[in-house]
């Protein structure tokens, strides 16, 4: 496997696969890897000769300093992982080499980036799409994974994707964006690098969000959207150290909220929830429908 930081040799290898005639995964990630990228490495292993890993810490799309300084930064264990799940090709690039000069492309794709993680992290959508466009304008992958726990982030990707389709570029036509399911811990707790912060009195109460939501499944078919939004909010703001940030009942296509069961074909429920006194920001997302 090799580790490279240079966008030009970065783009030198992808052309030698693309002359090799290699069908091209590749998995975007920010690092601090763990058993949810490794699914999305296997996905990707599976359905591709070749996989390229981008391990970035993209610091455009945070809105908060102190959470770009706290996320937690560990590419020697990557690489190990990586290697061993067959990963190909690592990209690790600085910051510089990623932005020479600030990035003033603007992205908006109205409502998709504009509710939930958009309204309560202005820009970061932004960010994103910005990281995300240049590492499919430099790797022009056949297909891109992405795990569902961000859920929101794959329906504005795809916003974008389709975006560039309409503009009739090359890369957009080409690629599929291959979203993957959440990896839980055995006591429910979605995967996320960011679980490392948590200290293990919070680390013991964070898996009853889960809990909730998928109790809040059983309760919906007897109760309206109302009803079950009003009990996971109630439910998980009364355990000690859980502070419910938002909790949205959307269409799973539009990411806009529904008021009745039968308003979507598909039908999610999207939560982010403080965790402790530092505190820790989880999300997390179930299906109804
Ligand atoms: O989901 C993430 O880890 C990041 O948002 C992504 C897609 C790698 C872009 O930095």
């Amino acid at each position: 496997m090799e580790v490279i930081d240079s966008v030009k040799e970065l783009k030198k290898r992808v052309s030698d696969f693309r002359k090799e005639n290699k069908k091209i995964g590749l998995v975007p990630t920010m690092g601090a890897l763990h058993n949810g990228h490794a699914s999305l490495v296997r996905k990707s292993t599976d359905e591709n000769d070749v996989t390229i890993v981008s391990v970035f810490v993209n610091p455009t799309q945070f809105n908060d300093k102190n959470d770009l300084e706290k996320y937690p930064r560990t590419l020697d264990a990557d690489c190990r992982l990586l290697e061993s799940l067959g990963a190909t090709l690592v990209f690790a690039p600085s910051v510089d080499e990623i932005y020479p000069e600030p990035d003033t492309r603007s992205f908006s794709y109205p409502p998709t980036d504009s509710v939930m993680e958009g309204a309560f992290r202005p820009g970061h959508f932004n960010g994103v799409c910005q990281i995300v466009s240049k590492l499919f304008m430099f790797v022009e992958p056949d297909n891109a994974y992405f795990g569902e726990k961000d859920f929101q982030q794959i329906a504005v990707i795809k916003a974008m994707v389709y975006d560039y389709r309409k503009k009739d570029t090359d890369w957009a036509k080409r690629l599929n964006i291959r979203p993957c399911p959440i990896v839980r811990e055995d006591d429910g707790l979605a995967l996320s690098s960011r679980n490392t912060l948590l200290t293990e009195e919070e680390r013991s109460i964070a898996p009853y969000i889960y809990s909730v939501l998928s109790e809040s499944v059983d309760y919906s078919r007897t109760h309206s959207v109302e009803e079950t939004k009003n009990m996971v909010v109630e439910k998980i703001n009364k355990k000690e150290g859980l502070k419910v940030q938002y909790y949205e009942i959307v269409n799973a296509d539009t990411l806009q909220t529904v008021s009745s069961w039968d308003e979507a074909e598909h039908i999610q429920g999207c939560i982010t929830v403080f965790c402790g006194d530092t505190p820790i920001r989880l999300i997390d997302n179930i299906n109804y429908i």
